[in-house]
């Protein structure tokens, strides 16, 4: 199996001297092509800016983190955007689409911003909001459609370029359970079905249970790692629950 993110002893702190604040301990793990693995931790235990640290949104204070063997930090800024561009996708909790672009506009903006002619990526647009069963709000616009839809409409976008890593931050975090049941299962055959590896953040322990295996934070460290295995998700979900019992509780 081969490795898609190495992360190596990785240190955040923010502030400065009189109000440092130790935010990610001495992270380590790696994640192979095709997993899908949810982060799991307490409010502030640092599961945001982990994942902020691999997108390279926010820089890391010691340590290193490689994204298909390269080490991002290393990269000048123009690199770096561009490795980010080519390599990743990404899904928020708020959406973050563009409401003055269509469904389909949004879709297509990873592709757009790239050298790619207007029919190529109609066609993949087309086909992707097929697979999502969004194409019937394909010319609305964001503010006219409703949460669970715009985040199949994000996960589209997150998709569109096959990013080698799809980095999701609480995705159903602002979702009803019945649109927060269809976005994992979205993930869920997009991971199966596409091969697309994902890191997904999460609270949730029913949430966390749609992934092959669990990382634990807790005030900055990695405390605990679970593995699905051959367990049927109900009893995943169950083995979340006592693990989280046993790290002391979610809250
Ligand atoms: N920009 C920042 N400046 C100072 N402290 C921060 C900043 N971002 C996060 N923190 C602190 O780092 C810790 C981890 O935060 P975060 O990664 O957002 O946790 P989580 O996503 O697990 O809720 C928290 O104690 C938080 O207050
Ligand atoms: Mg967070």
């Amino acid at each position: 199996m081969s490795t898609i993110l190495n992360v190596v002893s990785v240190e955040k702190y923010y502030g400065t001297k009189v109000n440092l604040k130790k935010a990610l301990d001495r992270i380590q793990f790696s994640v192979n092509v095709g997993e899908f693995v949810s982060i799991m931790g307490p409010s502030g235990s640092g599961k945001t800016t982990l994942l902020n640290c691999i997108s390279t949104i926010d820089s890391i204070s010691a340590g290193h983190i490689y994204i298909n063997n390269e080490d991002l930090a290393a990269l000048p800024l123009e690199k770096m955007a561009a490795f980010r561009r080519n390599n990743l996708g990404f899904i928020f909790q708020d959406f973050n689409l563009l409401d003055t672009l269509s469904i389909e506009e949004n879709i297509a903006l990873p592709l757009s911003i790239k050298n790619i002619p207007a029919k190529e990526i109609q066609q993949s647009v087309q086909l992707l909001m097929q697979q999502l069963g969004i194409t019937d709000i394909a010319s609305k616009f964001p503010p006219q459609v409703s949460g669970g839809q715009k985040q199949r409409c994000a996960c589209a976008r997150a998709f569109i370029n096959r990013p080698k890593l799809i980095l999701a931050d609480e995705p159903t975090g602002a979702l009803d359970s019945v649109s927060t049941g269809q976005i994992l299962t979205l993930l869920t055959e997009l991971n199966r079905q596409e091969q697309a590896t994902i890191l997904m953040v999460t609270h949730d322990p029913l949430c966390a249970s749609y992934g092959k295996r669990i990382l634990f934070l807790k005030d900055g460290h990695l405390v605990k790692e679970l593995h699905r295995g051959q367990m049927s998700r109900t009893d995943f979900y169950h083995a979340i629950l006592s693990e989280i019992s046993a790290l002391g509780g979610e809250k």
